[in-house]
């Protein structure tokens, strides 16, 4: 599979610049794409490594609002808290932008014009979701609601994150402000449709030329896309924060944060051929068919890469296509997905001071969810680095070196004639490269990384089996024949494992004093014997730690949730009530009821007027939880009251009877239901 391309381009997804980036993000997307890249770079391939922060969306709104703050502010912060994360993982991004920048600003407006100008973009006066309270419309991620097609009651506006579907705003049930928490009217606001459907021929014809290559997850996703067939889509918003519609007439609205941030691939490519002094280079990345161009993303952004990206690219014209979208699945910590609210999670930045970023990469690559979801484990974690790096190739690297400085005048001893074990181990490495590279070749990372560890593995064993010590006595000739071998496969390892482990193999070209930079080799050189007899060796250095249970045992405590009872939050519940007799309890009717109707009590902020169903009779219940639920949520709920409570008058209205909810507000308030099911007007003991 080794290309005919003059170039490769490899884009990997904009994180978006309102949150740090976890282990997940970098086993979805960013790992493989670097080790892929590390890999073509050593073949000598020309390509380019782009990223970026994506800088816009609602969710950096939400952010702002939440926090206080200016979406600016929080931008620049996880901007630079992002870049450093990848630094320190050791992500070789040619170049790293913002979408906040003016060239992205103006290769978006110009995209906009141009789709507009051929047609592409329409506009219509379409209903969507307002808030009343706050006076503004509600795009995406400003509403929740239950989702259309799995009924995940935390679904955001305009995709679900539990089954990924993708749903016109409308079609949301139950929605709620993320604002005020009320259900929003609907409005009609007029916004620019992309005319998707008018590619879907051409995508179609796009994804069966391209679909050998490509995994079957992605393809899933893509052909059940298609299979709905493709509908015109709002690529504008109501919000202040993005890239104004640069038309007249589209004050208060900005461009689809979608619709842009693919395009700050292209932004990102423009800033990096400006900042090496050749403007229009960017072209040859992204106008040149001679160029292959992949890219990286995770599981929830493969349609927008597939075919939202792909229409956009074909309604420009002249611009070339994703090659292949090797889109991982999800990667989640301890069995759990990863969740900084919940303290599931693991601060990037700090753990990369703690630990070598080779442990968590080689970790990583060793168990990627390529074809199904992973987990970081942080046990895995121990035994990878200890049995695998430490005790393998660490192991065979340190014992070749340290055998050659104490035997051998720290230099490489001439090899004399071959043996069939000697044989076997040259054979074994000739042939690495081209099988570990075409792993590669085919985005198949785990078992490249696997790969790479056996040939480590196979080393290891060829220095035991050979016994060096012992030769090293009765045949000095034969003693350096083994080292001198062992020597090159140092060598070798370096540079097979360098897309993997890259500071590592730094280190190693360090140790065997190389003349000239990792970089400069080529990746088939890994297969032969390059160090000369008499080439002298640099210092040794152990290259792996081994980590010990206590300090693992302190890694996994760091995730068990914080302990409630600290006094703030022990004030926070109520003091529990006298104990009663089992008769002063069963003197309460409790009964199962149905909501029929539910209302506002005229003036009154607090009261609801509900109607409920008994099965037996009808009756009124006047409630006080208009502040913390809408009326329309409440009809057909199967609650639980009170039906012997003495009739009372509340604002003038009469109530026949108690809810039970919880005595609470915000995320702990609950109405007490029961399941749709149990009969209604049947008592509870
Ligand atoms: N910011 C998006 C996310 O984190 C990914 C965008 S990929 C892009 O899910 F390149 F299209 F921006
Ligand atoms: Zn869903």
């Amino acid at each position: 599979m080794h290309s005919t391309h003059k170039r490769i381009l490899v884009t990997a997804a904009l994180p978006y610049a309102n949150g740090v980036i976890h282990l997940g993000h970098l086993a979805g997307c960013y790992l493989p794409a670097d080790i892929y890249v590390r890999y073509q770079r050593l073949r000598r391939q020309e390509v380019l490594f782009i990223c970026g922060s994506d800088e816009h969306g609602v969710a950096i709104t939400i952010s702002a609002e939440k926090e206080r703050t200016t979406p600016r502010d929080i931008i620049d912060r996880f901007h630079a808290l992002n870049k450093e994360a990848f630094e320190r993982f050791g992500m070789s991004f040619d170049n790293y932008s913002r979408t906040s920048l003016p060239v992205h600003h103006e290769t978006s407006r110009e995209f906009f014009l141009d789709l507009l100008e051929k047609g592409f973009l329409v506009t219509k006066e379409e209903d969507q979701f307002y808030d009343p309270e706050s006076k503004m419309f509600l795009p995406d991620r400003y509403v929740e609601g239950t989702c259309p097609n799995c009924s995940y009651d935390k679904a955001r506006g305009d995709q679900c994150d539990n089954c990924g579907k993708y749903y016109n705003q409308l079609e949301l049930k139950q929605p709620k402000s993320l604002i005020s928490g009320k259900s929003p009217t609907v409005r009609k606001t007029k916004h620019w449709y992309f005319r998707l459907g008018a590619f879907q021929d051409r995508l179609e014809a796009y994804i069966a030329e391209r679909s050998p290559e490509w995994k079957e997850n992605v393809l899933q996703q893509t052909r059940s896309w298609l299979r709905e067939g493709l509908q015109d889509r709002a690529v504008t918003r109501d919000l202040t924060w993005g890239i104004p519609v640069p038309v007249d007439g589209a004050e208060g609205k900005v461009i689809y944060v979608w619709l842009e941030a693919v395009l700050g691939y292209i932004s990102s490519t423009k800033e990096w051929a400006q900042r090496t002094g050749q403007p229009e280079r960017w072209k040859e990345y992204w106008k040149d068919p001679a160029t292959r161009y992949i890219a990286f993303l995770g599981k929830d952004n493969i349609v927008f890469h597939t075919i939202v990206f792909p229409a956009e690219l074909m309604a420009a014209g002249g611009y070339i296509l994703p090659d292949n979208v090797p889109a991982n699945e999800f990667y989640n910590l301890e069995g759990q997905k990863f969740s900084k609210s919940r303290g599931h999670t693991i601060d990037l930045i700090d753990v990369l001071k703690r630990y070598p970023a080779d442990y968590f990469r080689y970790t990583i690559a060793a168990n990627l969810p390529e074809n199904k979801d992973a987990d970081f484990y942080w046990k895995e974690f121990q035994a990878r680095t200890n049995n695998e790096l430490a005790d393998i190739f660490g192991n065979f690297v340190n014992r070749t070196v340290t055998f050659a400085a104490k035997n051998f005048g720290n230099a490489v001893p001439p090899a004399g004639a071959l043996d069939d074990r000697d044989r076997a181990m040259l054979e074994t490495v000739r042939t690495a490269p081209a099988a570990v590279g075409g792993l590669i070749d085919q985005f198949r990372f785990k078992d490249a990384a696997l790969e790479t560890m056996n040939v480590a593995r196979a080393a290891n064993k060829y220095f035991n089996d050979s016994e060096p010590w012992k030769t090293l006595k009765t045949d000095r000739e034969r003693c350096g024949t083994t080292l001198n071998i062992c020597l090159n496969v140092v060598r070798s390892l370096a540079l097979l494992f360098a897309p993997v482990t890259p500071f590592t193999s730094e280190r190693i070209w360090r140790i065997l004093n190389m003349p000239r930079p990792l970089s400069d080799e080529w990746w088939d050189d890994a297969g032969i014997s390059a160090l000369p007899a008499g080439h002298v060796l640099g210092a040794a250095e152990i290259l792996f730690t081994k980590i010990e249970d206590a300090v693992i045992e302190q890694e996994l405590a760091k995730l068990a949730p914080p302990a409630p009872e600290t006094a703030a939050a022990a004030a926070s519940y109520a003091p529990l009530k006298p104990v009663i007799a089992y008769d002063d309890f069963a003197k309460v009717d409790l009964r199962t009821a149905t909501i029929i109707a539910a209302e506002p009590v005229p003036k009154s902020k607090k009261l609801l007027r509900l109607q409920v169903d008994l099965g037996f009779e009808q009756r009124q219940i006047v409630a006080g939880i208009a502040e913390k639920t809408a009326p329309e949520q409440l009809v057909g709920k199967s609650i639980i009251i009170v039906a012997n409570l003495a009739p009372a008058k509340l604002m003038g209205v009469e109530s026949n009877g108690m809810l039970l909810a919880t005595a609470a507000d915000g995320e702990n308030f609950a109405l007490l239901t029961t399941s749709a099911t149990v009969q209604t007007g049947i008592g509870i003991k």
